[in-house]
């Protein structure tokens, strides 16, 4: 039987036969404030009420940011941290101790997470890295020879992985599109203005070994509580994107732009 960790949000865990498989490599994909790294916190405060070791690596956000975020949905961190949680400053550089990142290269990474995995003792762990883009943001080409890497290499520290990744605003093309191809789990955020105000949304888009949910699901972020979902969308693909035809006429008007262009 496949053993699975709760991901700390019991109404997502319904979704994916109760858990994420142990072992798995899961990438969070979206645009910025999607809900990424909060999702990934509920992830870590169960880990931590749950006894497991937690590592968060963090690019964006300085470690009092996280920490402060946490708080804010009655999580407290500090009391954890240095025994069950490591935070590993990856890029902020706020302050400069045994647990920030010199340098953000996928070997130093991997490095500083062995190194706080033996500090926090055996067994099954959790691992957050938000976001693994920040590792191939001036080499995109590198995304799938990277990831692979991370997944290959922690693994036999028996790690159960959340990978964040952006997707460029403009083409929601994802930030190099290797996470996706060596991930074991995707699971999507997106967020659409409907009726002049802001909504997001949650898709389970891959998860070996698993028998998922296909539908979009709407999301809220609750002061105080976190990801609460809201309900699933009936709507067919169609309703929310553009129609066929409209596609067809953009791109053929583009063409004779570029023709026009020559
Ligand atoms: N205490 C809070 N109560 C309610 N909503 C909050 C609270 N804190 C943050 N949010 C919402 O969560 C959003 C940020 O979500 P999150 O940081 O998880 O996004 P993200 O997908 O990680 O974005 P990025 O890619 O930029 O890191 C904010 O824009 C805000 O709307
Ligand atoms: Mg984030």
């Amino acid at each position: 039987m496949v053993s699975r960790l709760s991901t700390g949000i019991l109404d997502f865990d319904k979704l994916i036969q109760g858990g994420i498989p142990q072992g798995f490599f899961i990438a969070l994909t979206g645009e910025p404030g999607t809900g990424k790294t909060i999702f990934s916190l509920h992830f870590i405060a169960k880990g931590l009420r749950d006894g497991d070791p937690c590592i968060y690596v963090t690019t964006e956000e300085s470690r009092d940011s996280i920490i402060r975020q946490a708080k804010q949905f009655n999580w407290d961190f500090e009391e954890y941290i240095e025994k069950k949680l490591i935070i590993i400053d990856a890029l902020m550089k706020e302050k400069e101790d045994q647990w920030s990142l010199v340098n953000l290269t996928p070997e130093e990474l991997v490095n500083k997470v062995i190194e706080a995995k033996q500090k926090l003792g055996y067994g099954k762990a959790r691992l957050v890295i938000d976001s693994v883009s920040a590792l191939f943001l001036d080499k995109p080409a590198m995304a799938r020879k990277i990831s692979y890497y991370l997944k290959r290499v922690l693994n036999k520290w028996n790690f159960t992985i959340y990978a964040t990744s952006q997707y460029a605003i403009t083409t929601s093309q994802a930030f190099g599109f290797g996470v996706e191809h060596v991930a074991d789990g995707i699971i999507r955020f997106r967020r659409m203005i409907r009726n002049g105000e802001l909504h997001r949304y949650i898709l389970i888009e891959k998860m070996r070994q698993t028998d998922h949910d296909k539908h979009v699901w709407e999301i809220d972020i609750v002061n105080g509580k976190g990801i609460v979902l809201k309900g699933r969308l009936e709507e067919r693909r169609e309703d929310y994107t553009l129609p066929e035809k409209v596609k067809r006429k953009i791109i053929e008007s583009g063409k004779k732009t570029e023709e026009e262009l020559k």
